[in-house]
């Protein structure tokens, strides 16, 4: 599973390293979030050929979903989802079922509350689509919380510890460093971006440094040269759906690369 893909530079490093990442660690299946893929702010039709055509198989969204209208059609012809607690009458659905080399995969999109756009309860909607995909036959699952608190991802963790096969969180961009498995349920607080781990996640450090001292608001933009880095979890999920292991990688755009095992609680 990527975080937040942000912009040119979050692409050209999953391009670059995925592929290759793909057969080095045996992945059978890549998620990832685009809501910032296309110049930090949602997913143009040609990006998303890109990141698909680069080893991703499915992509989650959230607040940002919707800033580049031409998203609405592929919706329904891409693997694309996005945030399930949305109002009902937003095009797209948060819940997909996909074929994998292990078999079936179900992966769900919620969004948080804490400074986000009005949606439903993350927390019943959450509960109630990993119901309806275990009533279907689905026991390998998977969540992408795309949340701003740490306080609501641990609580989304406490309800569905046992339940499905990973939580991780998406949206802040900064990766946190309690990659776990906790009773089968593998979690992270967030994985943290894909892009310039620079300047201001993910952004030029300009226009937001300028809202800070001066309160003058501006457009956020991705810097066009900057230091790059890919960084993703891999969870190993039993037939029975739970997880086994959690491990993180993260690789620089100068060689370096740096891999960590999430620690196992029973
Ligand atoms: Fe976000």
């Amino acid at each position: 599973m990527i975080g937040d893909i942000v912009g040119r530079p979050g692409r050209v490093m999953v391009r670059e390293h995925l592929p290759r990442l793909k057969k080095e660690h045996g992945i059978d299946f890549v998620t990832a979030n685009y809501e910032n893929a296309s110049h930090g702010f949602g997913l143009t039709p040609k990006n998303a050929e890109e990141l698909f055509g680069s080893g991703i198989d499915m992509m989650t969204g959230g607040n940002h979903s919707f800033d580049k209208k031409e998203i609405v059609p592929l919706l329904d012809s891409l693997p694309l989802l996005r945030p399930h607690n949305y109002p009902e009458a937003m095009p797209g659905s948060g819940v997909g079922v996909y074929e994998t080399s292990a078999g079936e995969l179900g992966v769900v999109n919620v969004m948080g509350h804490y400074g986000m756009p009005m949606v439903d309860n993350p927390f019943t909607c959450a509960l109630k689509a990993v119901e309806d995909l275990k009533a279907q036959g689905v026991h390998r699952i998977v969540i992408d919380f795309h949340a701003e608190a740490s306080s609501e991802k641990r609580a989304m963790l406490m309800m569905l510890r046992g339940e499905v096969g990973a939580i991780v969180g998406t949206h802040t961009h900064v990766a946190t460093d309690d990659l776990q498995v906790d009773g089968g349920t593998g979690y992270i607080g967030d994985i943290g971006l894909s892009g310039c781990r620079d300047n201001v996640i993910g952004m030029d450090a300009k226009i937001p440094l300028q809202r800070f001292l001066t309160g003058m608001p501006g457009h956020f933009d991705v810097p066009k040269k900057c230091k790059k880095v890919l960084q993703l979890v891999i969870f190993e999920l039993g037939g029975d759906g739970r997880c086994v292991s959690a491990k993180k990688v993260r690789v620089f755009d100068d060689g370096r690369e740096w891999v960590g095992e999430g620690w196992i609680e029973a």
